[in-house]
Formats: structure tokens, C-alpha cells, sequence
């Protein structure tokens, strides 16, 4: 199966942008959908919209299992060992939010939760608030000028008063991907093994094949729309028993099993976490994103991906004034550089007016930008549907480009 036959799934790359037709390389920020997942929003509000769980009636039955049978179905495709360790959230930012607000308990004043210098912001900023609730500190472990983690430097700062590690499966900003399996093993060798493991699955899932039980983590948090799903859904799976002892996290309906004026009792996995009424629609269109990315052979679309971002590699050195940023050993999707004089938002608006959508600016990576000292780079993420015509065009424009900076 070829890249060109999958892109007529998709209605909207048949767009035409200022009378050419669109290279859509911004796929590290949201992949767009295929029809049956724009279809299956719809057949749900046409078909069988109500309130989930709530009431004994015909539509609130088709909801219910229409929600219910998409929770089978992600769990199914990170190989979760039970379904009820499923949690539907708003997506990869809340989905860390979650985990970071129930830990408290789990450190004290002294500990250390240690994350890398290429997190996104989403996989920053909770560790920073669970920090200054708890007294722990929040430590970063350094980059390599490959822009792969720097393990010895991870080894280093892992110890005894680690009680938290979370790493990015791949960098949004670089394209890094990370050697996860490892780092949790590193995290959870003899003496660490309260350490708990969260990964940020957001730029994974889209490209890989994730296994939670093979990685071994305590968590993996991730979202449906970088990876073909609606926007405003996403998952975090937690262990079961790790899930059930810790507290939950909003309060309101659903996440209850009593309530009376002075306490409450909550509600068993995974209701426990989804308080308020669920985004049904986006959790049925996410279990279509499952379903169509299983008619795939998506190991071998992801290898022709890496062959069209290894041939864009080659080609974008030969640009003049261009320059990667991130020479990762193993890549996945992205492709970040910038040029010896052009700002990135230039080089990107250039790209724009040739019909070619990057990403510019620090990608929610600013820590990663303090790092390599940039204030920011162009980004071109690729996905399943991209093919040697977008990468060619992406190249020509971008010859095109740096000749008017
Ligand atoms: N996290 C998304 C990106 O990298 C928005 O572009």
C-alpha cells in the first residue's frame, strides 16, 4: 500500500492554497482526519447522541456502547492489560495534568522528579506545579548536540530520591526518538523502584506501534488528534493499582458512587477519572482512528516515511544557508532546521505563500531553545499520507525561499 493511495482518505489534502495545492507538513501539531473518522462524528450525533451512562433509555444505551466499545479499542491498541486502565481526557496535556495532580502523596520534600531539556511545555509545567505543592525539585536531564538524550548524564542524576521520571517518547520539537524501553529500565533498576515512569506518548502513537506492557511504564499519556482522531480527545493509561491508590483528580458527576453534603465515595476505574460529562463524539471518533489505522500496514508506511525524511534530509543540506537542528540517531516525523540569516517566522511564511504548512517558533519547547540558543526553528512533520511529491515541492519552495531572505 503506497502513501498516494491513502491520501484520497483524506478530503482535506485535496485543498488548494492561494491556487496551489496544499503540502500539509505540519503533522507534529495535528494530523488531519480521514473521512470515516469525520464520518463516524457524525453517524454518532445523527445516530446515537445522549448522555453516557446516565439513563435507561434506547439512545443512552447506543452512547454507552459506542463509548464503552471505544475504550476496548484503545486499550486494544496500546496492548493495556485491562480496559478500566483507560482514561478519556481532553488529551496529552490534560492527560499529564491528571497524573500530576494526584501524585502529592507520592513525594516529599527532597525528592526529585526528573524530565528531560527536550519536554514539551505540556510535559513541564505540571511536574513544575506538583514541585512547589510537594517541596520535591524538578531536574532536567541534558541533550547531546545530536539532540539525543544524553544517558549518562540520565544515570547520573537518577537516585535514590527519584520518585518520578518523565520523558517524551519523541520530540515534538526535534524529531528525537527516545530509547524509552531503557530509560524506564534505568528508572526502575534495583534500588528505584518506587520511581515512577510516565511517558509522553503524544508524537508516537501517530507513527509507532506503542506497547505499554513492553515498555514498561507506569503511565502513557497521549491525544486523538496527532493521530488521525478528532481534537479535544485523548488517553492517559495508568497501572491498575497505581490508578486505584492514588486520589482522584476533579471532583463532579460520574466520578462518584455516593455523595451526601460532607463526603463523598468515588466511583471504581476508570469513571473514577472522568468526571462531568465525556467528550462522546471524540471518543467515538478516536475508536475509529483505531479502527482505520488497523486496516494499515502501517510498519510499512512508517518505513517509506522514514525513506521520504531521510531523502528530505539529504536534499535540505544542499539548501543554501540552511541548517538542521537535531541530527537525532533515530527520527521519527519531524525535521527541524533554520537558516544562517532568516528568521524562522519568514522562512515559514514564504513556505506559506508556495502552499507549504510548517510549523515555526519554539514549538512549545522553550527550555529546548534556551539549549541550542534559538529562538526558535522551522519545523516539517511528516506523517503516513505524506509522499515524494509533498517532500519534492517542500524542497523546491524552500530553494525558492531562501533566496528572498
Ligand atoms: N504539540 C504540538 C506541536 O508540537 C502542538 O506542534
Amino acid at each position: 500500500m503506497s502513501s498516494n493511495s491513502i491520501r484520497t482518505d483524506f478530503p482535506i489534502l485535496a485543498t488548494e492554497v492561494r491556487g496551489k495545492p496544499l503540502v500539509y507538513l505540519d503533522n507534529a501539531a495535528t494530523t488531519q482526519k480521514p473521512q470515516c473518522v469525520i464520518d463516524a462524528i457524525s453517524h454518532y450525533y445523527e445516530t446515537q447522541n445522549s448522555n453516557v451512562h446516565r439513563a435507561a433509555h434506547y439512545l443512552a444505551d447506543l452512547a454507552t456502547t459506542a463509548v464503552e466499545s471505544s475504550r476496548d479499542k484503545l486499550a486494544e491498541f496500546i496492548n493495556a492489560p485491562a480496559r478500566e486502565e483507560v482514561i478519556f481526557t481532553r488529551g496529552t496535556t490534560e492527560s499529564i495534568n491528571l497524573i500530576a495532580g494526584c501524585l502529592d502523596s507520592h513525594l516529599q520534600p527532597g525528592d526529585q522528579i526528573l524530565i528531560s531539556h527536550a519536554e514539551h511545555h505540556a510535559n513541564i509545567v505540571p511536574w513544575q506545579m506538583l514541585a512547589a505543592r510537594t517541596g520535591a525539585q524538578l531536574i532536567a536531564c541534558n541533550l547531546l548536540d545530536s539532540g539525543d538524550l544524553d544517558l549518562d548524564d540520565f544515570a547520573q542524576k537518577l537516585g535514590p530520591t527519584t520518585k518520578l521520571v518523565a520523558i517524551g517518547h519523541v520530540s515534538n520539537a526535534l524529531g528525537t526518538l527516545n530509547p524509552v524501553r531503557d530509560i524506564v529500565q534505568m528508572a526502575k533498576a534495583e534500588g528505584n523502584k518506587d520511581t515512577l515512569v510516565l511517558l509522553d506518548g503524544a508524537q508516537a502513537v501517530g507513527h509507532l506501534s506503542v506497547d505499554v506492557q513492553d515498555l514498561g511504564c507506569d503511565f502513557y499519556a497521549f491525544s486523538g488528534h496527532k493521530m488521525f482522531g478528532p481534537t479535544g480527545i485523548g488517553v492517559v493509561w495508568g497501572r491498575k493499582a497505581l490508578l486505584e491508590a492514588m486520589p482522584p483528580w476533579q471532583g463532579g458527576g460520574e466520578m462518584i458512587r455516593t455523595v451526601s453534603i460532607t463526603e463523598s465515595t468515588y466511583n471504581e476505574l476508570p469513571y473514577k477519572y472522568e468526571a462531568g460529562t465525556p467528550n462522546m463524539a471524540g471518543i467515538v471518533g478516536l475508536g475509529a482512528a483505531v479502527d482505520y489505522l488497523n486496516t494499515l500496514p502501517r510498519d510499512e508506511l512508517q518505513a517509506q516515511e522514514d525513506k521520504l525524511i531521510a531523502w528530505t534530509l539529504s536534499q535540505l543540506q544542499q539548501v543554501p544557508g540552511i541548517r538542521l537542528v537535531g541530527e537525532p540517531r533515530q527520527r521519527i516525523g519531524a525535521i527541524s532546521f533554520v537558516h544562517n540569516e532568516g528568521h524562522p517566522h519568514d522562512l515559514g511564511t514564504l513556505l506559506d505563500q508556495q502552499g507549504i504548512a510548517v510549523r515555526t517558533g519554539h514549538h512549545c519547547a522553550m527550555p529546548l531553545m534556551d539549549h541550542l540558543k534559538l529562538p526558535g526553528t522551522v519545523r516539517a512533520s511528516f506523517c503516513l499520507y505524506n509522499q515524494q511529491d509533498d517532500a519534492q515541492r517542500f524542497i523546491d519552495a524552500l530553494h525558492k525561499a531562501v533566496t528572498f531572505l
